[in-house]
């Protein structure tokens, strides 16, 4: 089996083209969504992306049909049913169809899920990422399905040759466009604290758990472009992403005069470069903390591949 569908209560084994054209997720991106990874036949952290799509839910006032067993149950029958061991499960609830309106006309939320089958990430050398201004709305906590500005940055790495958008408001980096951002200075973990500005990730939480567990000590506090300069280590995180070690970060034009004096604007837009884990190890007397914590993630991932895949 490739890709199976369920939209409205019913199973596909292709695209059913089923969706109303005044679905309100069609017309407004009246919706939210999560997606979740899945190793070995089982849901990796679901209760933690069921909690954050209930949080979704409720700031936008989406009327959520499914208790949280229900929607744990209809996950694990669509797992079962694509026959996917490694896959993710993306699922959306839109506000449903109504002639279009903007306040909230009567409708029935509606589901769509989709389970594809998922490669392991890419264990690259390194990524690079496009520093981009983050010009979307003010309440980015909520995981909706209206991703232009998310588009629109990661066309713009895509078409730099980057693998991913480091999104940057005010001079301040907030996340990726599609992952959650980390540095290391002077061997401290600093990440975004997860106010309205950033999506709190899932990956995200359990990477502070882990370095929490690990005694790596950490802070939940932003860090500007003109800070990367002190910057001896940065990854990004995702439920698909896992935990990607960054090789380089370069800026979209524009944003080179957000640096605090013309004298810190490099003079291309180069912004950081990693040094090589082995240096950076020789340099420390440790491993690099991006290491020991893919390692403890990879732990993790072993213990849910460990467990048996669960029955409807
Ligand atoms: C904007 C943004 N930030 C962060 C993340 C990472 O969240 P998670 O670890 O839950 O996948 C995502 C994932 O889609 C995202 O879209």
């Amino acid at each position: 089996m490739s890709t199976l569908y369920f939209y409205d209560g019913h199973f596909y084994e292709g695209d059913p083209a089923a969706v109303p054209l005044e679905d309100r997720g069609h017309e407004f991106g009246d919706g939210v969504y999560e997606v979740v990874r899945v190793y070995g036949g089982r849901p990796f952290l679901l209760d933690w992306h069921l909690e954050r799509f209930e949080r979704s839910c409720s700031a936008i006032a989406l009327h959520n049909p499914l208790p949280r067993a229900d929607w744990i149950r209809l996950i694990h029958e669509a797992v079962l049913r694509s026959h996917e061991s490694e896959a993710q499960v993306y699922w959306q609830l839109t506000r449903g169809a109504a002639p279009r309106v903007h306040w909230f006309p009567q409708t029935d939320s509606k589901i769509t899920l989709i389970v594809r089958p998922q490669t392991a990430a890419a264990s690259t050398g390194g990524a690079t990422l496009l520093a981009y201004p983050d010009e979307r709305w003010a309440n980015v906590f909520v995981k909706t399905i209206n991703l232009l500005p998310n588009v629109l940055a990661k066309e713009s790495a895509h078409r730099a040759g980057a693998d991913e958008a480091l999104l940057v408001r005010g001079g301040v980096i907030t996340e990726g466009a599609g992952s959650n951002a980390w540095f290391v200075s002077e061997g401290k973990l600093y990440t975004h604290p997860a106010d309205r500005h950033i999506l709190p990730g899932v990956t995200r939480r359990l990477v502070l758990q882990l370095a929490q567990s690990l005694g790596i000590p950490t802070e939940e506090r932003a860090v500007t472009l003109s800070q990367l300069k002190n910057v001896e280590e940065v990854f990004m995180t995702g439920t698909t992403t896992e935990i990607l070690p960054v090789q380089k970060i370069i800026a979209e034009s524009s944003l080179l005069n957000q640096l605090s004096t013309p004298q810190e604007a490099p003079p291309e837009s180069l912004l950081y470069e990693c040094v090589h884990p082995v240096e950076l190890w020789a340099q420390t007397g440790e491993a690099p903390v991006t290491e020991r914590l893919r390692a403890a993630f990879a732990e993790a991932v072993a213990h849910c591949r460990n467990h048996a895949p669960m029955s409807p």
